[in-house]
């Protein structure tokens, strides 16, 4: 790897180069290579890892315990409820004395303020496996995935329909931008991003040759895509405006005439998952509506997204190999 990412932390996207983001993929293409090749690392050997979960996970959680196995190191799951974190005991107390007994700590939560305060206190490398405001590792896999389909990520574009405003419009904004893409966020006008964080984009565009387009057009949004990508319509911690959502958003459904518009055959179907695409789930059964995708796009041959929850590993590995590994 040309950089050398010893010691850092991985908090959001903005906070790391493009040729550090680049590295980062071209460490996770060869540790996915030797996995697939039954070559276990040793690279974390001796360490111990907290992983600290606010909300609920799957893949993120699941990615960091087997990375941190195959690697030879020791994760401790401490889950919402199971330590003080904020509540008898401030984040920085937490942080510094978590950062006396492990060698990498990673947070999922709410507050993008408490990883940071994490990170400040700790002593050790803290890495976001999700906030209200960022979501870094995902877009890791996320451009791999798409790497690994295109062969290349630089002048490519990507449309993301849906919640214009959360972490992952956010995360995928700023990744995108820095990989040179041509990036395009399709949402209603009451869910299009900050402002601020559009002209900051921008910004990053400028340096990279890509592009940024913020569009209540879904038709103008997602012609000539290569990526269409979408989210849940309410994340976690925003299930009380689940109606208005389905609302706001149901002309946004990614159906196979959105997949059409691309006017591209070779356009792929991304999703950071978990996602609504049919009724089998106990919350699709309750609001039907709450469909973000067609199951015709979702399992049709579009649909990208279980290579790219699988990257979700191999790049998480990167992330505490590169920052921490021996
Ligand atoms: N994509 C993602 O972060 O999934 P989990 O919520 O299951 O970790
Ligand atoms: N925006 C979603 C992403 C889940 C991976 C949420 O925060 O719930």
């Amino acid at each position: 790897m040309a950089a050398n990412l010893k010691g850092r932390h991985f908090l959001k996207l903005v906070d790391f180069s493009s040729e550090e983001i680049k590295d980062l993929l071209t460490l996770s293409a060869a540790l996915k290579a030797n996995k697939r090749a039954g070559v276990r690392g040793k690279a974390l050997e001796g360490t111990n890892i907290a992983l600290i979960f606010e909300k609920p996970s799957t893949r993120t959680r699941c990615a960091f315990v087997v990375a941190c196995v195959d690697e030879g190191a020791h994760p401790e799951y401490l889950g919402k409820g199971d330590i003080q974190l904020g509540k008898k005991e401030t984040v920085a107390d937490t942080a510094r004395v978590l950062g006396r007994f492990f060698d990498g700590i990673e947070f999922r939560g709410f507050s993008h303020q408490t990883v940071e305060t994490l990170a400040e206190y700790a002593g050790v490398p803290v890495w976001n496996g999700l906030t209200d405001k960022w979501h870094p590792t995902q877009i890791l896999a996320d451009l791999l995935t798409v790497q690994e389909a295109f062969g290349r990520l630089e002048g490519l574009s990507l449309a993301y329909v849906g919640d214009g405003r959360n972490n992952m419009a956010n995360s995928l904004m700023v990744g995108c931008a820095k990989m040179g893409m041509d990036v395009r966020i399709v949402a209603p006008p009451s869910l299009h991003p900050e402002a601020e964080l559009v002209q900051m984009v921008e910004g990053l565009a400028s340096e990279t040759g890509g592009k940024v387009t913020v569009t209540a057009d879904a038709e103008e949004g997602v012609k000539g895509a290569h990526v269409v990508y979408t989210d849940v319509w309410a994340s976690m911690g925003e299930e009380a405006q689940i109606a208005d959502r389905i609302a706001t958003l149901g002309p946004y459904r990614v159906t196979t005439q959105m997949m059409e518009m691309t006017g591209r055959r070779d356009a792929i179907f991304l999703h950071c998952l978990p996602a609504f695409h049919n009724l089998e789930t106990d919350v699709a059964r309750e609001y039907p509506e709450i469909r973000e995708v067609e199951d015709e796009v979702f399992e049709g041959r579009w649909s990208r997204v279980f290579d790219q929850a699988e990257n979700r590993m191999h790049t998480i590995k990167a992330v505490m190999v590169a920052t921490l590994g021996h």
